[in-house]
C-alpha cells in the first residue's frame, strides 16, 4: 500500500455486501490510511452486510436515503463530527431501477418508476453535491466520484431506463464540477466501469453473456470491482488534482473498440439468421 489517503476523511455511499464496488473501495481506502463513514438505506443496512465492513474499517454507519435532503444533511454533519473535520472525498455508488426490477421494458416504462430511477440513480448525486456545497462540507482539493456505465453513450440491449439515469449522472458531474472547481477547487468525476457481478449488476439483462462479450472485446479484459476500487483511490488522492468534469472509462479498452479478433471468432462460430429478431 502507498498511504495515498493518509489523513483524509471520506464518505462512502452504497456498500451493500462484499460484492459491492463501494465495499471494495472502503476496504482499499482503509488500507490507504483514510478515515471515513459508510452510508446506505435502512433497508440495505438491515438486509446487507455493511456492519461487518464497518467493524473491519473502524467506520460509523449512517442510515440515509440518498434522495432525501434531510438525510443527506445528517450524513455530512455526522461525518464531520465523527471524523473530526471537513470531508476530502465522497463516493456515490448508488443505482436502482424499479422498471428493471419489475421487468418493464424500455418501450413500456412505468413513469413513476422512471422518476424513481432518475431520482435514486442520478439526481441523488446532485443532492449530495448541493448539500455538501451549501454546508461547505468538502475541503479545497477534495474529490467526488460517482460510478457510471457506458450505456450513457451507447445503446446496450436491456439496460433500460438506467441508460438515461447514467447520462444524467455524467451531465451532473460536468455541470457541478464546473461550479465546484471554479469556486472551491473541488473536483467531480464519474468512473465508467465494466459490467461487474454485484447485486445491481445482476439487474443488467443477460449479465453473464454481456460480460463474456465485453471480456472478448476489451484488449485488457473486463475491469473487476477491486480494480475499480484502485482507480477510485487514485481519484481521491492528491495525484489527480487537476482532473475534473470527466467521465473516465475503466473498462479494459472496451469503449474504444468496434470489433476484436476474439469477438469475431466467437461471432463466426455461431452465425445464424437473426433477421426476424425485433
Ligand atoms: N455492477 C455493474 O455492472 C456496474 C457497472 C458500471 C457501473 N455500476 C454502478 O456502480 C454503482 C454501485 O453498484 P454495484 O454494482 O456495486 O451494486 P450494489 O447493488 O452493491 O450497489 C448499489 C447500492 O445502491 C444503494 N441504493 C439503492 N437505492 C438507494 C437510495 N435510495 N439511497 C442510498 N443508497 C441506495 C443500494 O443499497 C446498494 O448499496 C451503481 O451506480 C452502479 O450503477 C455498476
Amino acid at each position: 500500500m502507498y498511504n495515498l489517503l493518509k489523513g483524509k476523511r471520506g464518505i462512502i455511499f452504497g456498500a451493500l455486501d462484499n460484492k459491492s464496488i463501494a465495499w471494495k473501495v472502503a476496504e482499499r481506502a482503509h488500507k490507504e490510511g483514510a478515515k471515513f463513514t459508510l452510508t446506505n438505506t435502512s433497508v440495505a443496512i438491515r438486509f446487507g452486510q455493511i456492519d461487518e465492513l464497518a467493524e473491519k474499517c473502524g467506520a460509523e454507519v449512517i442510515a440515509a436515503d440518498a434522495t432525501n435532503i434531510k438525510d443527506l444533511e445528517h450524513v455530512f454533519e455526522r461525518s464531520m463530527e465523527v471524523l473530526g473535520g471537513k470531508i476530502d472525498f465522497v463516493l456515490h455508488s448508488i443505482g436502482m431501477s424499479l422498471n428493471v426490477r419489475k421487468k418493464r421494458v424500455y418501450n413500456d416504462l412505468d413513469y413513476s418508476y422512471l422518476n424513481k430511477t432518475l431520482d435514486i440513480s442520478a439526481i441523488s448525486f446532485h443532492k449530495v453535491l448541493q448539500v455538501a456545497h451549501k454546508s461547505d462540507a468538502i475541503n479545497k482539493w477534495g474529490s467526488v466520484v460517482a460510478l457510471s456505465y457506458i450505456a450513457a453513450q451507447r445503446t446496450l440491449y436491456g439496460y433500460n431506463d438506467m441508460a438515461d439515469a447514467k447520462s444524467l449522472l455524467e451531465s451532473i458531474a460536468r455541470s457541478f464540477g464546473y461550479i465546484y472547481g471554479r469556486q472551491r477547487k473541488i473536483r467531480v468525476n464519474t468512473i465508467s466501469q465494466s459490467p461487474t457481478p454485484t447485486t445491481a449488476g445482476s439487474g443488467i439483462k443477460d449479465l453473464a453473456g454481456l460480460m463474456d462479450f465485453t471480456e472478448r472485446m476489451s484488449p485488457l479484459g473486463n475491469a473487476t470491482a477491486d480494480e475499480c476500487a484502485d482507480y477510485c483511490i487514485v481519484m481521491f488522492s492528491d495525484l489527480t488534482k487537476k482532473v475534473t468534469m470527466q467521465n473516465l472509462f475503466h473498462d479494459g479498452g472496451f469503449s474504444n473498440m468496434g470489433m476484436s479478433l476474439k469477438a469475431m471468432s466467437m461471432y463466426n462460430k455461431s452465425l445464424e439468421d437473426t433477421d426476424d429478431i425485433d
